[in-house]
């Protein structure tokens, strides 16, 4: 995904010896000092060093001590009592991050020496930042407060006055910059030129002085920009979106995926009390490395959005009333059974999950409904890693045979307006992206809308029935690379939201019978029965990091309904 990937030797790299902390190991030749640490399970501190990024060395906090093999005068090396080889020690520490290990090689972490030099870093570190760690951002994922914490002082040598450098430099579309607290490790300028290509930002001035800025004329405006929040060591660049949401110490972490693209990236959802903060990238090679887009990021608010339905809602006499589940299932049920199946269309979505997407099937298949797609959503690819496709599960409902790639739309939008089609199902969708207007969807005898905000759709319908969002629920999505990743759930959705899967259970066991389901995982179960290419799969084997699936080589087989989900 990028050169600079330091933490992966190549498999072919030979070994060479070692003598790390007093102990002979074997490691890949050319590794650096900080990798060879982390994978003793030690720590070299580190800032300006990352392991996706080019070499800066700037920073010094990762000095060790180092040493070579000690030779005699015929250049060959001088063994101990021990039958290795001596070591000669440099009496001046090296930098981890720029060093690579070689045979013979001498590495100490945790002597007197090296301690004493993270102690001096960090106070030369401390000189002028400022001791913002009440009120910062960062705190509690900073790694000036965790150094400072372990090798720095509690008192301060320095008289002069502080350098005061910019606060709240307005750096780009998400992004603010406190000058202050910079430790000018240059991640983000490197972040910015070498993966993202976009070579905005750079150090003006000299000494003390010195400052993070754009390039004249110039702003931190891409897609990516936010990926500099998460590597930036300190609590310099901050997210406009998050700043001063919430203390980080507070959030729970969910593994999970972002649901605003084709990519599937994996992330941690950061959530308090039902409510979703933030996004963040998690490590996944096969699918988006370290990193993820701005827009994916940033498009969690809607799940709190004010007007979100929270309670199933059925309308009388042209208004709409909340009204308890077994109601409104009963009554929309009810009406539905009134159709044939080439009176009813069904508008579904490429943001289901694999799991609703295979009971929306089933119902289609034994309500006898011909007309059915899912909505494309195309988008422009950014050569990284934002994909065309914007919808999540686009290869699921291909998969599942929901999806006829948007060629029923115009059939399902004709024969809507011509009053053929009188009863319309719409899945997480609104059916004025299909070309139906307000005059249009108001011919219809019934529409049924399963979703989260209002949109036209919901200006006509019948009966709203409240669903879960990406972060409350659990369920699988296949991305555009033919990946099946899991989402996982944060927390519950509001007031009586239900999980899309227990709506679409609940309706289908009301109007065509067939039950048996009593979790997602029973859904998957029965979803691996019928689709080859999932057999042997379940919900908890997907595990956090996905499976490949092989699309192309096994065409889904779908004979009857499956055990446990037949109809009754
Ligand atoms: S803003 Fe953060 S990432 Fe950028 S140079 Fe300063 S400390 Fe490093
Ligand atoms: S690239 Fe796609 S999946 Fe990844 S964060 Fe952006 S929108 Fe989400
Ligand atoms: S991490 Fe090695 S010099 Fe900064």
């Amino acid at each position: 995904m990028n050169p600079f990937n330091h933490d992966i030797a190549a498999p072919e790299t030979p070994l060479v010896n070692v003598n790390f902390n007093g102990k002979w190991i074997q490691v890949p030749k050319g590794a650096n000092v900080v990798e060879v640490t982390r994978e003793q399970d030690e720590f070299l501190p580190h800032y300006c060093y990352h392991p996706k990024l080019s070499i800066s060395g700037n920073c010094r906090m990762c000095l060790f001590e180092m040493g070579t093999p000690k030779m005699d005068a015929k250049r060959q090396p001088v063994m101990g009592a021990d039958g290795k080889p001596e070591i000669a020690w440099i009496p001046k520490p090296q930098i981890g991050c720029a060093t690579q290990v070689t045979e013979g090689m001498g590495i100490r972490t945790n002597s007197p020496l090296a301690e004493e030099c993270r102690k001096g870093v960090m106070e030369f570190l401390l000189i002028n930042h400022p001791l913002d760690c009440p009120i910062c951002d960062q705190a509690g994922e900073c790694k000036l407060q965790e150094y400072s914490s372990e090798y720095g002082t509690n008192t301060s040598r320095f008289v002069e006055e502080k350098v005061k450098k910019p606060k709240l430099f307005d750096l780009g579309r998400n992004i603010m910059l406190d000058d202050e607290r910079c430790i000018l490790c240059t991640r983000c300028i490197r972040f910015a030129k070498e993966v993202m290509d976009d070579d905005v930002l750079g150090i003006v001035n000299r000494g003390s002085h010195n400052t993070v800025t754009c390039h004249p004329n110039k702003r931190f405006d891409n897609n990516y920009s936010l990926n500099t929040v998460d590597i930036c060591p300190v609590g310099a660049l901050t997210s406009k979106d998050f700043r001063f949401k919430m203390r980080v110490w507070f959030l729970k972490e969910t593994n999970s995926i972002c649901t605003s693209c084709g990519t599937g990236c994996n992330v941690t959802v950061g959530s308090r009390e039902g409510v979703v903060y933030r996004l963040t990238p998690r490590e996944n090679e096969e699918v988006n490395s370290l990193w993820m887009c701005d827009a994916g990021r940033l498009n969690i608010h809607y799940l709190h959005d004010e007007k979100r339905f929270s309670r199933p809602l059925a309308r009388v006499s042209g208004d709409l009333f909340e009204s308890g589940w077994d109601d409104v299932l009963g009554q929309a049920s009810r009406r539905l059974k009134a159709f044939s199946g080439g009176q009813i269309a069904v508008v579904a979505s490429a943001r289901m999950t694999n799991e609703e997407l295979f009971l929306a099937k089933l119902w289609i298949d034994e309500l006898k409904v011909s007309l059915y797609d899912v909505v494309p959503r195309a988008g422009k690819a950014d050569g990284f890693l934002r994909s065309a496709d914007l919808n999540p599960n686009s290869s699921g409902a291909r998969l599942l045979g929901v999806s006829k790639e948007g060629k029923d739309l115009p059939a399902i939008r004709d024969a809507v307006k011509s009053g053929a089609i009188k009863a319309l199902i719409v899945l997480h969708e609104d059916a004025a992206e299909i070309g139906l207007t307000p005059e249009d969807l108001k011919k219809l005898d019934l529409i049924v809308f399963v979703g989260l905000i209002p949109n036209a759709t919901t200006q006509a319908a019948h009966f709203i029935l409240p669903a879960a969002g990406f972060a409350e629920k659990r369920g699988s999505m296949i991305n555009v690379n033919g990946r099946l990743q899991r989402l996982n759930p944060a927390h519950q959705p509001p007031g009586e939201a239900l999980e899309d899967w227990e709506i679409l259970r609940d309706l289908r066991s009301q109007t065509t019978g067939g039950n048996g389901i009593g979790s997602v995982e029973d859904v998957f179960h029965a979803m691996a029965g019928q689709i080859s290419v999932l057999s042997g799969l379940c919900l908890g084997r997907i595990g956090d990091m996905g499976v490949p699936l092989d699309l192309e080589a096994k065409a889904p087989k779908r004979e009857s309904s499956p055990a446990g989900v037949a109809a009754s």
